[in-house]
């Protein structure tokens, strides 16, 4: 994915609190029957809404103020304006993100994958209740709502985040059905992915995630291994960036950036751009079989919204990490804005695609 993760703004403190307080009652209640009143599509604005433009991380999407349309500018990396945040707070994403890069997301997922994960599912036994799949960082649920149509049979999808604003879009905008009709239904858990263990995936026929894993550390990505593998369900886990990306025409200076949202991505030992090599290490450690496809957005004139707001967080990042790039990089983004929004600029970003077959528990092959 290409979101690298920060800490959140002043303020967010407080409007954390709130959110949680109220998101978390909304989520509750959408979760008891998250299939009604589903519409597929996630709402402008369910639920709470953000006060303070600042405590959604800048590089993971817009935050707009309510009301306003979501941009992207450059940090202000030499105004201390990072100075007083909690350093260990989680990033935040802001939902106008998720959105706006869904279609993107869907175009790109690495459609080869689905084949020997539907053989996967179909050799599982028969449930009731149909299969049952942990999607964890949902964000507003994009996920589901890509996969569920493509699989046969009933499905009951847990959402996990740990953002309880973001589980109340994914609860509201849930998927309905599978590919042959069955029913699909939904219930939204809160909470550290980091910490899943094979007792909480137990009777799981499906683990998935989307732009998850590069915010994450190799900690992280080894207990859910175990976690998966303890529970002997597959994980298809998807939309990792992969530190690649190709702009036209070429720049002098898109090494220098790239290298520099890479190194910003790897802050704090999160993963970024080795994200999907170390989870095959990972799982390959625990016995999975592992297979990575490559899933590019390819984002042309069509897509110039998403590709400025990328832009801006992709070079704000950069300068974050390298304050010295501050001016040639904003000389460098007012370029590349210009040209894409002349519907001349196409950028390639590269991610990858990952499907761990972990041996199903019980033994059998
Ligand atoms: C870039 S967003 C992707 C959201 C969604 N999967 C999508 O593709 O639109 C990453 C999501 O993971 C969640 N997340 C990150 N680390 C997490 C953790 N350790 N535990 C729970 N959720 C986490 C964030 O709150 C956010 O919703």
């Amino acid at each position: 994915m290409t979101d690298q993760a920060t800490t959140p703004q002043t303020g967010s403190a407080t409007h954390t609190a709130t959110a949680t307080a109220t998101a978390t009652a909304t989520a509750t209640a959408a979760a008891a029957d998250t299939t009604t009143g589903a519409t597929g599509a996630v709402p402008d604005r369910p639920g709470p809404r953000y006060e303070d433009a600042r405590s959604v991380i800048p590089g993971a999407g817009p935050a707009p103020r309510p009301g306003e349309r979501a941009t992207l500018r450059l940090r202000e990396t030499d105004t201390g304006t990072d100075t007083d945040t909690g350093a260990d707070e989680p990033a935040r994403y802001a939902p106008e993100w998720l959105q706006l890069r869904e279609p993107a997301d869907a175009c790109a997922r690495a459609h080869d994958l689905l084949d020997p994960l539907r053989i996967r599912l179909a050799n599982l036994p028969r449930r009731a209740d149909g299969f049952i799949i942990h999607d964890i960082g949902c964000g507003t649920g994009s996920m589901g709502r890509w996969l569920a149509p493509r699989l046969d049979g009933a499905q009951h999808w847990v959402l996990h985040d740990r953002d309880p604003y973001l589980l109340h879009f994914a609860a509201v905008a849930s998927p309905r059905s599978a590919a042959d009709g069955s029913r699909v239904s939904v219930e939204t858990r809160r909470g550290d992915v980091a910490r899943l263990t094979a007792d909480a995936l137990a009777g799981a026929s499906l683990v998935t995630a989307s732009a998850l894993l590069d915010v994450l550390t190799r900690e992280d990505v080894d207990a859910l291994a175990a976690a998966c593998a303890g529970a002997g369900c597959p994980a298809l886990l998807t939309l990792s960036v992969a530190g690649r990306v190709e702009l036209t025409s070429p720049h002098p200076l898109d090494q220098e950036i790239t290298e520099a949202f890479n190194a910003h991505q790897k802050r704090g030992g999160l993963l970024g751009p080795d994200a999907a090599t170390e989870a095959a290490e990972a799982f390959s450690e625990h016995g999975a079989t592992v297979r990575i496809d490559s899933s590019p957005w390819r984002l042309g004139p069509e897509q110039a919204g998403l590709t400025a707001q990328w832009l801006r967080g992709w070079v704000g990042a950069a300068v974050e990490e390298r304050p010295e790039l501050a001016e040639p990089a904003g000389r460098y983004l007012a370029e590349r804005l210009e040209a894409c929004a002349a519907g001349e600029l196409r950028v390639v970003v590269h991610h990858n695609d990952l499907l761990a077959l972990c041996r199903p528990a019980g033994g059998a092959a």
